[in-house]
């Protein structure tokens, strides 16, 4: 376990209880106010906000507690019929990131019959590059995140065949580091989100042998620090979406039982606002909607069940979406 003081931080010396009548109340009011300030500065990501906070109500069995009708119609006011994808909001440009987020709130939704599935196929196809990466959207970028984004989507709408997997498995490979973790695009330096990416999209490739776990789950199980949270990098704070990216790519990779289990659940459990409900990047932080669901998921992934009146289901660690509904669509990718 890494123990660098200046980039650690200390708990509280109470742990809360695990709030999910809370974080219910939290997720169910987010976004009723259409003037809050953070509301309305967070309008370029709306799409991936909104699945961020359905899967996690989904997670506490509470997807009903939003009006289904009008989160369908949103996602399907942000369908770009000219080029297949999705938007974060009205009025702005598809992309590779919220379309992922629009086919997974339909997904969990059961309403995938709701918008032509097809032209989104083709909008994927159309981002894959000769190297086997992707542009996230028309502009170029290609980034190790979008790949997982078109392998997920194209997984969801049951047509991975629909790219070339084979050079999409090389780019991913190509993004690794010698010290076993993946970068954004190759030489780029390891990231914990990163290597999500990299290892959930080889999971949905079924190409997880191709790397090293011993050398690839050491790195990650570094990110422990002494207070129980993980950080992204070496040097940095740790922060409870970290506890996601780090856990859920150690699960994939059968290593999860390599961390401090306990000592994670205190972390996470201390950056909840046991008043507001949701939770923060670090104790005493500002809850948001982001962190509460890599909280609520990275404690699905340890079983954690600290409610007697609500438990929390089971998430499944590459889509980051409830086991259920991955099993309803009878998706298989590559688990220990
Ligand atoms: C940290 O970002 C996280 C990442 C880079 C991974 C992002 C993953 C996706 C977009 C794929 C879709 C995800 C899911 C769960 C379906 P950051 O910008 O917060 O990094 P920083 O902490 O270094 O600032
Ligand atoms: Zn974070």
């Amino acid at each position: 376990m890494a123990a660098s003081l200046s980039t650690d931080i200390l708990l509280p010396d109470a742990t809360p209880l695990l709030q999910l009548p809370k974080h219910i109340e939290f997720l169910a009011k987010y976004g009723t106010s259409k003037e809050d300030y953070e509301f309305c500065m967070t309008e370029f990501l709306r799409m991936s906000g909104m699945y961020w906070g359905l899967t996690a109500l989904d997670l506490m069995g509470k997807l009903d507690s939003v009006p289904k009708e009008e989160v369908i119609e949103f996602v399907q006011d942000c369908f770009d019929e000219v080029s297949g994808g999705f938007s974060p909001a009205k009025e702005h440009d598809p992309h590779i990131l919220y379309t992922l987020s629009a086919i997974q709130i339909l997904a969990t939704y059961d309403e995938l019959k709701a918008i032509d599935t097809t032209k989104v196929v083709g909008f994927v196809q159309s981002l894959q590059q000769t190297d086997g990466s992707f542009f996230g959207d028309k502009w170029g970028e290609v980034d190790i995140r979008f790949t997982f984004c078109a392998v997920a989507t194209l997984a969801l709408l049951k047509q991975l065949d629909a790219v070339n997997t084979r050079k999409a498995t090389d780019f991913v490979l190509s993004c690794q580091n010698f010290d076993g973790g993946f970068g954004s695009k190759p030489g780029s330096e390891s990231h914990a989100g990163l290597i999500y990416c990299a290892v959930g999209a080889l999971s949905i490739l079924k190409e997880v042998d191709r790397i090293d776990g011993d050398l690839l789950g050491w790195w990650l199980c570094e990110r422990q620090l002494k207070s129980g949270g993980f950080n992204g990098r070496p040097e940095k704070l740790p922060d409870v979406c970290y506890s996601w990216w780090v856990l859920a790519s150690l699960s994939i990779l059968g290593r999860a039982h390599w961390i401090d289990k306990k000592a994670l659940i205190k972390f996470i459990l201390s950056c909840q606002d046991v008043s507001t409900g949701g939770f923060a990047d670090r104790p005493g932080d500002i809850v948001d909607p982001f962190h509460t669901l890599f909280g609520l998921g990275a404690l699905s992934i340890m079983g954690y069940d600290g409610d007697k009146a609500i438990n929390l289901k089971k998430i499944n660690p590459v889509f980051c979406m409830s086991q259920d509904v991955i099993d309803r669509l009878g998706i298989d990718v590559q688990l220990p």
